[in-house]
């Protein structure tokens, strides 16, 4: 175990508070489970809103499939419910764009199912274990079943966000910008030096987190907060998607080819309006830009001045604590995510004005790191120095390479259960379906850094 992590874990968990945990981690899964899979009538449920998504239904009983394969089969050592129907929902035989042609379960029997998955999987939880194999120690299948779960409501929520048709979600509105916001420095300072990146001890941690290892990082500048929709509207108004020379040439090429000339969902009508969620309104000025690819983001932060930050800065920016020298599990501190820190778990639909959650704020003084919009890093997605795959190599190792980019610090819609400062998502950089948005950087001259000089 890394030193600086040691302090991270702090008093581990009994068996029953490890039980009621998982318990109450799978039932709030379950109810965003429930909600957007009930907020949408019968064809909705069964239609492709995008050639990009699977049909709500998969999802559903996919969810109850791995549930199934990893709880009851692998942990319970339990026969099989329904052998026959592994393959229809093995993601990896199946593409999203051919699974409505599959002979898939209908939304009665994918729920009965689900249900049926549930139940046997909290029979199981009473009588199991925590200890003694590496899937039950901590309790990590649960967690990550619990992860995987929500991971998929994050799925189905962009799916409905794809949907055409009247509003069928509903949520209060998310946090305005507090009053210090206007005041905020446009950027922050984040120290050069190692820091620890990754997680050894985080219990729930996926492989990819995994090993912790100390990277060196320069010194260097990072918007306090993400770039906003006021922002993004300049780079627009001054021929941003016009001018070759802020693109890279396979983003220029993606840029023509796909017609680009604003973040998805947005339309001109006399001025730039946002669709959301069966919605239209005005772009709000002060939100964090929202359903960009990361060939835009790169173009702006070029236009800009500046780039988009590495992986390894945004994870330093987001978790070292130059006081004490380690790395914590949030900006904010080691304590798990409220609603008075981040905007998680889909208690919003859009993410909250920049500057919002002052208290989620990391030393540096950096804003929303965690919450509102998923932030494009620089960095392809690639193992950490000692990596293995586990518990299946089609989780991260099957995707390791040039071709996907990172995106760090989670967005609106993801679960605080699987979103930490060490947790990695990526996916291709034409990819704007997602909740992504992006902050930038640039690179702190030696004399330029005082912390660093004194
Ligand atoms: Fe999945």
């Amino acid at each position: 175990m890394n030193q600086d992590e040691a302090a991270l874990t702090g008093e581990a968990l009994t068996a029953e508070e490890l039980r009621e945990r998982i318990a109450a981690e799978l039932l709030s899964a379950r109810d965003r489970t429930t909600l957007l899979t009930t907020a949408v009538d019968e064809g909705d449920l069964i239609r492709q809103h995008s050639p990009l998504m699977s049909p709500l239904v998969w999802d559903l009983a996919h969810i109850a499939n791995q549930e199934e394969l990893w709880l009851l089969r692998e942990v319970g050592g339990r026969t099989p419910i329904h052998p026959e129907i592994d393959p229809l929902y093995d993601a990896f035989e199946h593409p999203r764009a051919e699974r409505p042609t599959l002979p898939i379960l209908p939304p009665k029997e994918a729920r009965a199912y689900g249900h049926e998955v549930r139940g046997r999987v909290l029979d199981l939880l009473e009588k199991v274990t925590f200890g003694g194999t590496r899937l039950t120690e901590n309790g990590f299948s649960f967690g990550m079943i619990a992860q995987h779960e929500t991971q998929h409501d994050e799925t189905m929520l962009a799916t409905h966000q794809l949907r055409r048709g009247g509003p069928a979600l509903t949520a209060p509105p998310a946090p305005a910008a507090p009053a210090d916001a206007a005041s905020l420095p446009a950027e922050v300072f984040v120290p050069g030096g190692p820091f620890t990146m990754g997680t050894s001890t985080e219990p729930w941690a996926l492989d990819n987190e995994r090993p912790a290892h100390m990277v060196d990082v320069p010194p260097f500048y990072l918007d306090t907060t993400p770039v906003t929709n006021a922002a993004y509207l300049e780079f627009i108004a001054d021929g941003g998607y016009d001018d070759p020379r802020w693109w890279t040439p396979a983003g220029w090429e993606h840029r023509q080819r796909a017609g680009l000339s604003a973040p998805l969902f947005w339309r001109w009508a006399g001025e730039w309006v946002r669709e959301s969620f069966g919605v239209s309104n005005p772009v709000v000025r002060s939100e964090p830009v929202l359903h960009v690819s990361w060939y835009e983001a790169d173009a702006y932060a070029r236009w800009a001045g500046r780039r988009l930050p590495t992986e390894a800065e945004w994870e330093k920016s987001a978790r070292h604590d130059p006081g004490s020298g380690r790395s914590r599990r949030f900006p904010w501190g080691d304590d798990d995510p409220t609603p008075e820190l981040a905007n998680l778990g889909q208690r919003h639909l859009t993410p909250a004005a920049a500057g919002a959650y002052p208290a989620g704020a990391a030393p540096s003084g950096a804003r929303q790191l965690i919450g509102d919009v998923w932030e494009w890093t620089s960095s392809d997605f690639l193992p950490y120095p000692g990596f293995t795959a586990w518990p299946y190599k089609e989780y991260s190792e099957v995707f390791f390479g040039p071709e996907y980019k990172v995106l760090r610090g989670g967005a609106f819609g993801v679960s605080p259960v699987a979103c930490r400062a060490t947790f990695r998502n990526w996916d291709y950089p034409i990819r704007r379906q997602i909740f992504s948005g992006f902050r930038t950087a640039r690179s702190a001259q030696a004399r330029l850094a005082p912390a660093e000089a004194s």
